[in-house]
């Protein structure tokens, strides 16, 4: 009798799983939309196979043949919007935001020196160090993200708030990663914690939630909504997305942070937006960052 109860509750769970759903810790019932099989060690050459838009956006050579795709409303999408990154477009304000972190930057170094080297880690040379975000962090003994370390930084050294999400930070942040512009994304993957991180920030990916029962592949995956219009948008893969991150916003006027985007497309499937700066969020950033390593850094750049 007892055996039987074990047999039928161990199919319910295979069964379970098969479907999809899991019930998780707090014993909320969650779907799962289907794996996609993203290889996180092939880096952004994984969208080979998945959206297959990387050979319109690979590099300067294959932008140049497909300009003409900027012109196509109904394909402008497969470009990844990788024709507005960096100095592909006119001067924009996301040009103006580097001067502005630029300056704020030296302004809360002058009042002490100790913000400039907490950011590089030791060095007061930022350059190139932002192509290695996010990473783990044994000191913290957590997953930080650039705009992580500013928040850290301002509040250790200057006793100020720099808050993730907040304008102050993500001008600091575009003004950091600008000095890593077009070096290669390189997250790493051999630092267990790091993993450890992906494969959570990829659960949430793929679990369903909010009034819509969507998970970020509802949109982002091919065979989802991604490549069709939605309210305006057309989603795309999420391949080098966190490459141009922070972004200027044309159609607000605003800088926006990669976790600002996830709580906005949070909004869109109608699921309770996190802050800039919640652990999942940082997963989350970096499983798409994984997704980027390889592409070159491409800030400033436009949405
Ligand atoms: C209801 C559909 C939908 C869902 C669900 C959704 N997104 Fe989005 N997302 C969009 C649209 C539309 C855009 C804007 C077009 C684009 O660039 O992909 C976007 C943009 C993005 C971008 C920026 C792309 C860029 O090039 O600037 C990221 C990163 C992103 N989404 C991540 C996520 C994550 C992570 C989740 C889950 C928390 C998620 N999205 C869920 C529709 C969605």
């Amino acid at each position: 009798m007892f055996e039987r109860k074990r047999t039928i509750l161990l199919s319910a769970l295979v069964l379970g799983l098969a479907a999809g759903c899991a019930v998780l810790g707090d014993g909320t019932y969650r779907e799962r939309y289907p794996d996609a099989q993203i290889d996180p060690f092939k880096g952004v050459e994984g969208d080979v196979g998945f959206s297959d838009t990387i050979q319109y956006w690979r590099d300067e050579a294959a932008l140049q043949r497909h300009a003409g795709l900027a012109d196509k409303p109904a394909e402008v999408w497969k470009l990844n919007w990788k024709h507005m990154d960096l100095d592909r477009i006119d001067l924009h304000p996301g040009h103006l935001a580097v001067d502005e972190g630029q300056a704020l930057v030296k302004k809360l170094a002058a009042r002490n020196p100790a913000f400039l080297t907490c950011l590089g880690e030791g060095s007061a040379d930022l350059k190139g160090k932002a192509a290695a975000y996010p990473k783990f962090d044994e000191a913290l003994g957590r997953i930080v993200t650039v705009e992580a370390r500013i928040e850290h930084c301002a509040k250790s050294v200057l006793k100020e708030d720099l808050s993730q999400g907040k304008p102050p930070n993500t001008r600091i942040s575009v003004y950091f990663k600008s000095l890593s512009a077009g070096m290669p994304i390189k997250v790493d993957l051999s630092d267990e914690n790091v993993m450890e991180a992906y494969r959570r920030g990829e659960e949430l990916f793929y679990r369903k939630t909010g009034q819509l029962n969507f998970a970020c592949a509802s949109c982002h995956v091919p065979g989802s909504i991604m490549g069709h219009k939605l309210r305006g948008e057309t989603p795309t893969t999420p391949f080098g997305d966190a490459a141009h991150y922070p972004t200027y916003r044309t159609p607000v006027g605003a800088l926006e942070s990669i976790q600002e985007r996830f709580a906005r497309c949070h909004g869109q499937m109608r699921t309770q937006g996190l802050k800039p700066g919640d652990p999942a969020y940082a997963d989350l950033e970096v499983f798409v960052t994984v997704l980027s390593n390889g592409y070159p850094v491409s800030v400033p750049s436009a949405r």
